[in-house]
């Protein structure tokens, strides 16, 4: 089957929360963080590190710390979804940020370098059909995922990423964004595009 073209990639990427437990193939995954590692960053330092999970032990941990996290005041997720049935999402992608040694607080080109990889590889999995979401959980105690992880000092989770097949009717496609009109100004704060260029 051809592969869709790189417009029809970014309209059908969404967040997904419910995954099929088929299983994702290495060559895929391998090739989703080629995709990933192609992206800038600043001073071309590449400050990104990717633990791919696989481990049926760790990713039941990990959804042992959702229900850690589970505020009581929530509804809590229904079934099926991936911070429920962890074990069940056949890979989760961890995107470690390298911060450098931040003498004067937070560098955030660097910081910031990590997210247009992590949208690589969000765009390429939805290219071979696959469903992701960029999640940043447990902000309030990260020290329960990079412990578990064991990942070092110096370095941040950036996102964690469920990846794999999506399930019914969580497909790809049909997320709602308003007209780019509705963000736009043309050449200067406030100037909305000129009548007749709302449907660009
Ligand atoms: C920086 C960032 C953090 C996010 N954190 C979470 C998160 O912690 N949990 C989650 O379920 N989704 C998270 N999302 C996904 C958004 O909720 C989702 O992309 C947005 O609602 C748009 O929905 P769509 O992907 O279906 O178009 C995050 C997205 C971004 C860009």
């Amino acid at each position: 089957m051809a592969e869709p073209t790189f417009f029809d990639v970014v309209r059908s990427q969404r967040g997904v929360r419910l995954y099929r437990s088929d299983p994702v193939s290495q060559e895929d995954v391998d090739r989703i963080l080629r995709a990933a590692v192609r992206a800038p960053s600043a001073a071309n330092r590449q400050p990104w590190v990717f633990i791919v999970i696989r481990d049926r032990e760790v990713k039941r941990s990990i959804g042992e710390l959702y229900r850690q996290a589970q505020s009581p005041d929530r509804p809590p997720p229904p079934p099926g979804h991936f911070t429920r049935e962890t074990e069940e999402v056949p890979v989760i992608i961890v995107a470690c940020v390298d911060l450098g040694d931040r003498p004067n607080g937070l560098d955030l080109p660097r910081a910031a370098s990590i997210y247009p990889a992590v949208q690589n590889l969000l765009l390429a999995a939805a290219a071979l059909g696959l469903g992701t979401r960029l999640t940043i959980p447990f902000q309030n105690s990260p020290e329960l995922l990079t412990e578990l992880l064991g990942i070092p000092e110096g370095y941040a989770v950036a996102a964690l990423i469920p990846l794999g097949y999506p399930a019914e009717p969580d497909h790809l496609g049909g997320s709602i964004r308003p007209p780019i009109a509705d963000v736009t100004f043309d050449d200067h704060w406030g100037n909305r595009p000129a009548a007749g260029a709302g449907a660009r």
